[in-house]
This record gives C-alpha cells, sequence and structure tokens, in this order.
C-alpha cells in the first residue's frame, strides 16, 4: 500500500540526480531520482545496522559509508556478495499529486 512519507516530500524537493532521506510507516529510506525514476532503499545496511543516507553514489551503486559494502539500489543487491549478504529492501515510489509515496511492501523481499 502506498503511504506518504513523513515528513512531506514534493517533487521539487526531489530532482533529477537528487536524493532525500524520509521515514515511511516508521522505517528510514533514502529516495533517489536518476533520470526521472524513483528509486527508494532502506536506510539500513545489512552488515552493521548503519544509516546509509550518506553513502556515495556512483550509476546505480551505493556504497555504505561504515566499511564499504555495495548495493545496486535498484533491487538492493549486495554488488560483491550477492549469495552471501543479504539485500538490503527496496520500495516502489512515486508522485501522486505532487508528493512522494512509498509502497510500504519491500519489493526485494519477494
Ligand atoms: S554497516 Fe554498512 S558496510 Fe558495515
Amino acid at each position: 500500500m502506498y503511504t506518504a512519507t513523513d515528513p512531506p516530500i514534493v517533487e521539487a524537493d526531489l530532482p533529477p540526480g537528487g536524493r532525500v532521506c524520509t521515514t515511511v510507516n516508521g522505517r528510514r529510506v533514502v529516495v533517489f531520482n536518476l533520470e526521472g525514476q524513483l528509486h527508494a532503499i532502506a536506510s539500513a545496511c545489512p552488515h552493521a545496522g548503519r544509516p546509509l543516507d550518506d553513502g556515495e553514489l556512483r550509476g546505480r551503486v551505493l556504497t555504505c559509508p561504515f566499511h564499504g559494502y555495495a548495493y545496486n539500489i535498484t533491487n538492493g543487491v549486495n554488488i560483491d556478495y550477492p549469495d552471501l549478504e543479504p539485500p538490503v529492501p527496496v520500495f516502489a515510489a512515486r508522485f501522486r499529486d505532487g508528493r512522494l509515496e512509498l509502497d510500504d511492501r519491500p519489493a526485494s523481499l519477494a
């Protein structure tokens, strides 16, 4: 079910190339706008639970700023150890009536 973020995020807050950190249903999430496509990923690194808010993004790869684990933001999969490490939950995201909403069911935990 799509749920508005808290605090509310409007389209002007997330232009192409931008990122915002917000929460949905109490879960901290980082949302990226890559060339008009929204990608939302939980801000909790599976390695040690640290936040991914300030991780470096190169292309679609987000690197955890603490110990360097890297994740594909489109599916949450660990780049270096896809079969050994759990993925980060990712969520569908959209703007509706100008406000950001996330589907609170993780898309990567099928
Ligand atoms: S907490 Fe992210 S790599 Fe260790």
